[in-house]
């Protein structure tokens, strides 16, 4: 297997719930305009507590500095996975199920914090730029390593500590089930303005739909344009919002349940709750994504996970 350590430095950040409204024009921009930006990596991810913000330099820029917006102090770095496909895997699983043993364990050992964003494409690590020596040479036994530079990848050539007793989180699961979805860049304009109303007036009450957010339910909804792919992540209330014909999904179509990690804001560096997650779903090989946000961290675990 190979990893690519991708040619984005990305910067997490989120804006407040009530600071949206500052930030709805270059949001529009980096979400629907794509030739006037050059953003390549675009993800934004609305929980109860915030939007979180996962962009480019270029995008960075984008994002004028507000007592709205915090930003996490470090440049971030997005590896992914790429099976060769003449390995075969022994795991059926997908997301983050499939990287757990080769990457998420090992770092999660040498004290890595990673920050985690599965899609419907694939599964992006991110890694703070000053770990990548130790990125590099934890992972480089088990994969060949290849440094993306403008477009083209680089192969590689080639301080241990004990491990900690990981702190255990606590977990909530809300009643809502997702999907995870992806849509032709090119239709895009078609879902515009559904995908506004969900992404900029959810809050605000509609006159022909009863409320149902009720105390069980999450609010969650994902969406990222990551170089030239959109990928969505909605609970069915929203997906039925959407025109049914332009969103498509694996074509077993499954409904996923949320397990939300954390019970006061997670922070950046402690490392090992991805890992703390994942590892009884790797042992059993249930498909999971899993989505990190400013503040908390969410499995998205299969339905015929026992939970
Ligand atoms: N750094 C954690 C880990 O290595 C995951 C991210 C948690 N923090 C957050 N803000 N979501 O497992």
């Amino acid at each position: 297997m190979d990893l690519h350590i991708l040619d984005h430095r990305l910067r997490v950040t989120s804006i407040s719930k009530n600071g949206l409204v500052h930030f709805t024009h270059p949001l529009i921009k980096l979400i629907f305009l794509r030739n006037r930006t050059r953003c390549k990596f675009f993800s934004l991810t609305e929980t109860p507590e915030n939007y979180t913000v996962v962009l480019d330099e270029d995008g960075f820029k984008e994002l004028q500095p507000s007592e709205h917006l915090q930003v996490e102090g470090s440049i971030w770095l997005p590896l992914n996975v790429v099976s060769n496909g003449n390995t075969s895997s022994s795991s059926q699983a997908v997301g983050v199920t499939k990287i757990a043993k080769s990457v998420i364990f090992p770092l999660a050992e040498q004290h890595v914090s990673v920050f985690m964003l599965s899609t419907y494409q694939t599964d992006f690590i991110l890694v703070r730029e000053k770990d990548l020596s130790v990125v590099i040479s934890t992972l480089e036994e088990e994969f060949k390593i290849y440094r993306e530079v403008a477009g083209e990848p680089k192969k590689l050539q080639s301080s241990l500590c004990p491990a900690l007793q990981p702190t255990v989180h606590p977990v909530l699961i809300p009643q809502n089930q997702f999907c995870v979805m992806s849509l032709d860049p090119d239709t895009l304009p078609s879902i515009a303005t559904t995908l506004i109303d969900v992404l900029f007036y959810s809050n605000s009450p509609k006159e022909d739909v009863p409320s149902n957010q009720d105390l069980d339910c999450i609010k969650f909804f994902s969406f990222s344009l990551i170089d030239g792919y959109i990928s969505l992540v909605m609970d069915t209330e929203a997906q039925r919002q959407f025109p049914a014909d332009l969103l498509f999904t694996s074509s077993s179509g499954e409904l996923w349940r949320m397990v939300r990690i954390g019970g006061h804001p997670l922070g950046f560096d402690e490392c090992g709750i991805v890992a703390q997650i994942s590892r009884p779903l790797a042992d059993c090989d249930i498909s999971a994504y899993y989505i990190s946000t400013f503040s908390f961290d969410h499995a998205l675990v299969s339905p015929t996970c026992p939970l």
